[in-house]
């Protein structure tokens, strides 16, 4: 037999579905009977006991803080919130016309040029302070240029959350509303080996640096069929007036072939376990805010996409409504998910990073055989 250059290759599968890329201790999903747990511990548990705080410290530091850990870190995140005055420069030149995605993946990219990696003593650090300034960053661009103030980038809350919405608002949020988001923070902020955090982990492989590989894992997560869909969802259930409205334009959709946003999930098959907990808080504001239409539109689609396509909803769909009822513009939307996820991200390529091997796969060819060089000259 004719030894080759190459290892023999597997097969392909589409989009990499079903393939195992590499190791993780840091998330599950559907594996261990519980559908997803974050080092361990059950998704339930901690977006109904737990802070965002406490979940990130969880993610990035390896376990759960204790009192005076939380007590520490709450500080030091409060501490990282503002922004370099030569950042504040960078955010006022983008338009107000940009998609906020863009002000993310470009204000982080520029503090990691102001801010090198090299110069926090604590590798973890970098995260906080990417975690901690990523609501000023997006909320001081929005400011100055739908108003034109250039506002403080520090608040007094006590979480990202209130933080975030304070800093949106101009006020101390309702505390149902911080609650919200807070669980919301939680739910999206880790889920294994999805398109953005494979991107993060693919960057570090390199050895490059933690701004560049979340740079790559905003661009990443900007897209509709993942990160994008929050904002896609939102879209769609505004445009109809009533259920019924609802259930007639969904069947058109569908008969079109069109995809539905928020629906259907790569690894989940019959449900996404966060999407009961998120759909029960949206559920809670639609009453608080008066806002009951647009929940009965997006429980009427929920029931039209199970009926029709035996689809469920995915975490982005009961989002959507969630931010929506807390006065949150759409294009913010998958920009709060990039704030959470961050931690996420952090907490795989610090994994990569202590444990690594270049990824780098090999692709199945199907172009050409090998042919003659064809000289300018001759080619037509
Ligand atoms: N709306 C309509 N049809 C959908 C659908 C949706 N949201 N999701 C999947 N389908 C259809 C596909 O078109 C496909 O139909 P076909 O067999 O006739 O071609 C079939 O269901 C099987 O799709 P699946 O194998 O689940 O696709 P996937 O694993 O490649 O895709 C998603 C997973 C998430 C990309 C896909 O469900 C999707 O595009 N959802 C909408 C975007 C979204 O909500 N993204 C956020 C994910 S958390």
């Amino acid at each position: 037999m004719s030894e080759t250059n190459n290892n023999p290759k597997p097969k392909t599968t589409g989009g990499l579905a079903g393939v195992i890329a590499g190791e993780t201790e840091i998330c599950t999903v559907g594996q261990t009977g519980l559908d997803l747990t974050y080092r361990g511990y059950d998704i339930h548990d901690l977006a109904a006991n737990a802070t965002f705080e406490e979940v990130a410290y969880l993610l990035i530091y390896g376990k759960l803080p204790n009192t005076l850990e939380l007590t520490r870190y709450k500080k030091h995140l409060k501490r990282l919130r503002n922004l370099p005055a030569s950042l504040k420069v960078v955010l006022e030149q983008i338009p107000g016309s940009a998609d906020p995605m863009d002000v993310m993946r470009t204000g982080c990219s520029a503090l990691g040029a102001l801010e090198p990696e090299s110069r926090f003593n604590i590798e973890y650090h970098i995260a906080d302070r990417l975690i901690a300034c990523f609501p000023a960053m997006l909320l001081y661009w929005y400011h100055y240029q739908t108003h034109g103030i250039r506002i403080e980038t520090n608040t007094d809350e006590e979480s990202l959350a209130g933080h975030f919405l304070h800093l949106l608002h101009g006020e101390s949020p309702d505390e149902v509303m911080r609650q919200a988001i807070d669980a919301s923070l939680i739910l999206y902020a880790e889920h294994e080996f999805n398109a953005s955090t494979f991107v993060s982990r693919v960057a570090i492989s390199t050895r490059s640096d933690l701004p560049s590989a979340i740079t790559a894992a905003i661009g990443t997560l900007k897209g509709p069929l993942h990160g994008g869909a929050n904002e896609a969802a939102m879209l769609l259930i505004q445009k109809f007036q009533t259920p019924d409205e609802a259930e007639a334009g969904l069947m058109e959709m569908l008969k079109k072939k069109e995809l539905v946003m928020g629906f259907g999930h790569r690894v989940y098959r019959k449900s996404d376990p966060r999407s009961d907990v998120i759909k029960a808080w949206s559920k809670r504001l639609s009453t608080i805010t008066g806002e009951t239409m647009i929940y009965a539109i997006s429980e009427r689609i929920e029931a039209v996409m199970w009926r029709e396509r035996k689809l469920f909803p995915n975490l982005d769909f009961y989002s959507a409504s969630t931010f929506y009822f807390c006065s949150i513009p759409i294009p913010m939307f998958t920009p709060l998910f990039v704030i959470s996820r961050t931690s996420g991200w952090a907490a795989h390529a610090f994994e990569q990073r202590h444990n690594n091997k270049l990824i780098r796969p090999s692709a199945d060819y199907t172009g050409p055989q090998p042919r003659a060089f064809v000289p300018l000259a001759d080619r037509i």
